[in-house]
Formats: structure tokens, sequence, C-alpha cells
């Protein structure tokens, strides 16, 4: 019901001319995508020249952030408009924006605001830390950030916002979650959260990733559940290799 999407975070890795040697690298292992929806989210820097490489590919370009102003005198920031020059999505809510650069769930709901009035689709990271996990409020962490980064945000089309479920402590640790635990987080937590919002019916069309140490090793134990529609991957889609194998084993 749900088109599986697999998300390569590059994070701050690659010159442009590292960029494309990769994606050509990836253009060649993928022959024809029917099942399953592949972004990378490169640094805006190779942004221009990938999307011409792109130009015939079913591979689809993201940015990993995006100013929160529509346009104007914000120094050194790229605005919407500029990210969807090239770019269909935009990874909102990252935890390590949340934590490096002090992103708020209030500007993170700006973000998802002017996203939305740029065309680009958020892909809205969601993440609990390990203490909180420990401490079980993990389900509460989780529903602050979603209806704090969602406050008035309107959605009528579910293919118009995608939910990154990110717990901190998985992500670059190599400790990927259970992936049943994950799939009851998903559906125990997040989808009714979501339901709250906007209904059922978006409820259970929405797309949920699972981020956190995805490597072709563990993927296709996630995929296995219904509730996971797919992954964003960090190191592992810096190699051609491993992010096609994590294709693979989504399709
Ligand atoms: P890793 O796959 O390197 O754990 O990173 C996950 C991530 O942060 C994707 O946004």
């Amino acid at each position: 019901m749900r088109t599986p999407l697999i998300a390569g975070n590059w994070k701050m890795n690659n010159t442009e001319v590292e960029a494309l040697s990769l994606v050509r690298k990836l253009i060649q292992g993928i022959k024809s995508l029917t099942t399953v929806e592949v972004l990378i989210c490169p640094p805006f820097t190779s942004l221009s020249q990938l999307s011409k490489l792109l130009v015939s590919s079913p591979i689809q370009l993201g940015a990993q952030n995006i100013s929160d102003h529509d346009a104007g005198a914000y120094t050194g920031e790229i605005s919407p408009r500029m990210a969807a020059e090239f770019c269909s999505y935009v990874i909102l809510g990252h935890s390590e924006r949340r934590a490096y650069y002090g992103e708020s769930d209030a500007l993170i709901n700006r973000k998802t605001k002017v996203a939305q009035r740029a065309d680009l689709t958020p892909i809205l990271c969601v993440g609990e830390q390990l203490d909180e996990r420990e401490r079980g409020q993990a389900a509460v962490v989780i529903t602050r950030q979603l209806q704090g980064a969602l406050q008035g945000v309107k959605l009528s089309d579910p293919s118009g916002l995608v939910i990154a479920y990110e717990p901190v402590w998985a992500i670059g640790s190599g400790l990927s979650a259970s992936a049943g635990e994950t799939a009851d987080f998903i559906g125990g937590v997040i989808r009714p959260v979501v339901s709250g919002l906007w209904g059922q019916e978006i409820s259970q069309k929405i797309r949920v990733l699972y981020g956190g140490s995805v490597s072709p090793e563990n993927a296709g134990g996630f995929f296995t559940h219904d509730e996971i529609d797919g992954a964003l991957v960090g190191g592992a889609s810096l190699s051609a290799d491993s992010f096609l194998g994590i294709i693979e084993k989504a399709s």
C-alpha cells in the first residue's frame, strides 16, 4: 500500500567530484526502480551538478536543511525555493541539527511550513536520547517532537510528509534498534499521533522510515515489518555497494 522510500543522508561528506563519482556508481547499479523510491541528500554544493547527472534517472534529490524564511537578508542561509530548484524532499529536525545547532521544535515547525510552501516534502526526523529511553520516556518525547513540529501544519495528501524515526543512540553507533520494537513503536506511538493531527486515513497512508545504523546486513529485518516504510541511511549511503545493498533489500 505504501511505496518504500530509501533515503541517503550524506551529512557533511563528499566534495562535488566525490559526489559525481558515487552517483555514477549508483546509476549503474540501479537498473530500474519500480517498487522502491530512492532519494539521496547530498550537501548543497553538489545539488546542481547532480541534478544534471540524474536527469533521466529515477534517483531523486533532497536537501539536508533549509532556512525557516522564504527569502531575504539571512547571510549564509539557503531558502526553500533555492533547494526546490533541485530537490523534491528536505530533511528537517535531524538530531544533529537539534543537538549542534540548537534547533527547537518551534524552529522545525516554521521550516516545515516554509518547505511546504516551496513544494518540498519534509522528512521530519524524531528520536529519543538513550537516557530518555532508559527512563521509559521515549513515547512522551516523540509525541512532543511530533506535535511541536507539526502544530498548525495542514496535510491533505499523505505523500506531502514523511516521518523518520531515528533513535539518537542508534545514529552512527552501529547499534540499531530492534526491528520488532521499532515497528511496534511506529504503530503504537507515531501513527496514533498522526491520526490525532489529521485523522485515521492519513495516519495509515503516511510513510514512516527508520534511521540509525542501517546496513545491508540488518536492513532486511526492518523491511519485513509492514509498519516500517523504508530507511533514512547515514554512513552506509556513502558507499555505492552498501546503499545499493539496502535498496535491494527493500525491493
Ligand atoms: P547512520 O546510518 O550513520 O547511523 O545515520 C543515520 C542518520 O542519521 C540518517 O539521518
